[in-house]
């Protein structure tokens, strides 16, 4: 392949963006300049979605209005309800969560409308109302009856509500608050790179988010902590853990939640998981998928030199917190709604339409010989 191909953009620096940075040779992460391990250590994840969508952080009235709007913008219409009842109980649900924010563009009332202060309405919406329209998946294929959402509880503690029927423990909800934090935004990701690529032909907010989800579900992107799972059942017990990795790296084979495009010396995001994966493996006095989890880190390590990524530590956490397995990347979604509609707003704020060139490398020119002479 000639060497002015970056397959895969590799390298590519495609435009400037004031949301966050991805440092990978100081192992840090920040949004709007902050580090990502202060804003865990000291905000909740309604605060952190306020800065990534606003461009600071709230003080309290700010905090107290922004939480307001999300609650009064929480309920679905009965016809969205109605539609996520009759879905097909096998759908996925990441495919449910890309349908959904569809069918919100329909009802919006302000879909075609691009303006800065619509795009912001509408951001919220989506990230009001998408975990109401998960969390009613969530039961109905299980035939169970849909929760609605309620009022004075916060974004973690509600979906819970809404899934479960039940609040659990404050340190549970900061765990998963935790996880929302850590995946609220990554710069130029794959998903993201998507939303972008689809507002720049001044589309919608709600046909570029519901492109990111499509991107968000494979399993080399958000996909992982689902594969994760899959991989943590595969292997069953801790005794099998050592002997399972070794030969899938002598097979080598890929082996999910480890490797990034950006970070080669470790994911930013992991310690802080990690030791919220701890605490909930504590809680729940499980410590089967923490001890394959070492099992597993430590080969890849000291094989490799591949470390694990977020989607790691978050798949057995979620799995801990009674989660299905498929419906770990919808939650990515929930948190990565903010940083899509921040990239989909700055984006329309100094557009230019994406459309790189490829090299062509098919058949030479020739002449269409008419239908009985070929
Ligand atoms: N397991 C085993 N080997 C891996 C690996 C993994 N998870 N990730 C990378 N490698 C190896 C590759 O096989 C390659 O080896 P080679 O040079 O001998 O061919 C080398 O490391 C470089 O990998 P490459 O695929 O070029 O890196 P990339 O930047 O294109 O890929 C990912 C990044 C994320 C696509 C890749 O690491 C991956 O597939 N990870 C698993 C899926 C995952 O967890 N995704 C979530 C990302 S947040």
């Amino acid at each position: 392949m000639s060497d002015d191909i970056k397959k895969g953009l590799l390298g590519i620096v495609v435009d400037e963006t004031t949301i966050s940075q991805v440092m990978p040779d100081i192992n840090s992460l920040t949004y709007r300049g902050y580090a990502v391990q202060d804003l865990c250590e000291k905000c909740c994840f309604e605060e952190v979605a306020y800065l990534i969508l606003n461009k600071e952080l709230p003080n309290k009235t700010k905090l107290k209005k922004f939480k307001k709007e999300l609650e009064n913008n929480r309920n679905i219409t009965i016809n969205l309800r109605e539609i996520v009842k009759h879905m097909p109980k096998k759908a996925h649900p990441m495919d449910v969560a890309r349908t959904v924010v569809s069918v919100m563009g329909l009802e919006d009332k302000d879909t075609s409308n691009n303006s800065p202060q619509a795009n912001m309405r509408k951001a919220i919406r989506i990230f009001a109302k998408t975990p109401t329209a998960m969390a009613a998946f969530f039961r109905s294929r299980k035939g169970k009856n849909v929760i609605s959402p309620k009022k004075g509880l916060g974004f973690s503690e509600n979906f819970f509500y809404m899934c479960f029927g039940e609040i659990p423990s404050k340190e549970i909800i900061k765990a998963f608050d935790i996880s929302l934090i850590l995946y609220a935004e990554h710069s130029f990701n794959v998903s993201t790179f998507t939303a972008r690529t689809i507002t720049s032909s001044l589309s919608d907010i709600h046909s570029a988010i519901t492109g990111a989800i499509g991107s968000l579900k494979g399993p080399l992107h958000g996909g992982a902590n689902e594969a994760v799972m899959h991989m943590m059942n595969k292997i069953k017990k801790p005794e099998n853990a050592l002997k399972w990795i070794n030969n899938t790296l002598d097979k080598k084979e890929v082996v999910m939640g480890f490797g990034h495009r950006v970070y080669k010396k470790g994911d930013s995001r992991v310690p802080t998981m990690e030791k919220y994966f701890k605490k909930v493996s504590k809680i729940k006095n499980d410590k089967k998928f923490l001890k394959i989890y070492e099992t597993v880190k430590n080969v890849m390590i000291e094989r490799k030199d591949i470390h694990p990524n977020v989607d790691f530590p978050t798949g057995p956490t979620y799995h801990l917190m009674g989660f299905e397995t498929d419906f770990f990347t919808p939650i990515f979604v929930l948190s990565r709604i903010t940083g899509w509609s921040a990239h989909i707003m700055e984006q329309h704020a100094a557009n230019k339409l994406i459309r790189p060139l490829s090299k062509y490398s098919g058949e030479k020119h020739r002449k269409v010989m008419l239908l009985n002479q070929r």
